[in-house]
């Protein structure tokens, strides 16, 4: 049975990796922001405005209890996801987990034009991103080395790096 959940920084390639990877695998790919947005009819922003964000986290973890229950899928976790409640051992518990490790300078190039879609970012100079960044980057770090594999992202710019990630990516869980 394959289950891969995939974490790491907002713009680390979560999103790009495990779609490729799930690809390869022939199994459904599960976006953990793109479900509850599905699930709850409103963007992870729209949930962000009305509920703040602890009422958002609560239910990002009801959420990854239901998808993290699924065979055969890989999963891409938010940002945040390892960082709150016991979602980290949790999802060592239930998957193959991947901590995907990107440094700030290189998620701040990938977030600097998606910023807009993430409530985390709104309204920061890019100054201020950047410092936020280095800033969370290092108070979550300790959640994401939890990860059973570590897989450095910080070359994923182009289709044939996104290929090699895949490739690194397997090679490291062995799949
Ligand atoms: C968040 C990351 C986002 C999303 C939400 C909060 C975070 O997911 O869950 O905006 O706390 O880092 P991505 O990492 O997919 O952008």
């Amino acid at each position: 049975m394959i289950r891969i959940a995939l974490t790491g920084y907002m713009g680390a390639g979560k999103t790009t990796v495990g779609k490729a990877l799930a690809k390869e695998l022939h199994v459904p790919f599960y976006d953990l922001d793109w479900y509850i947005e599905e699930r709850f009819h409103k963007t992870i922003a729209q949930i962000f405005a009305e509920k703040g964000e602890a009422g958002f986290r609560k239910t990002e973890q009801q959420m990854l209890h239901e998808v993290a229950e699924f065979e055969n899928i890989v999963l891409s976790c938010g940002g945040g996801t390892p960082c709150f409640f016991d979602n980290m051992e949790y999802l060592n518990r239930q998957a193959d987990t991947v901590y995907l490790k990107a440094s700030p300078e290189v998620l701040f190039q990938h977030l600097k034009m998606g910023k807009t879609e993430r409530p985390l970012l709104k309204n920061k100079t890019e100054e201020e991103m950047i410092l936020f960044i280095r800033e969370s980057l290092a108070a979550r770090e300790p959640f994401y080395n939890q990860a059973r594999h570590i897989v450095d992202v910080n070359l994923l710019e182009t289709h044939s790096k996104i290929k090699e990630t895949v490739y690194q990516l397997r090679k490291t869980i062995n799949i």
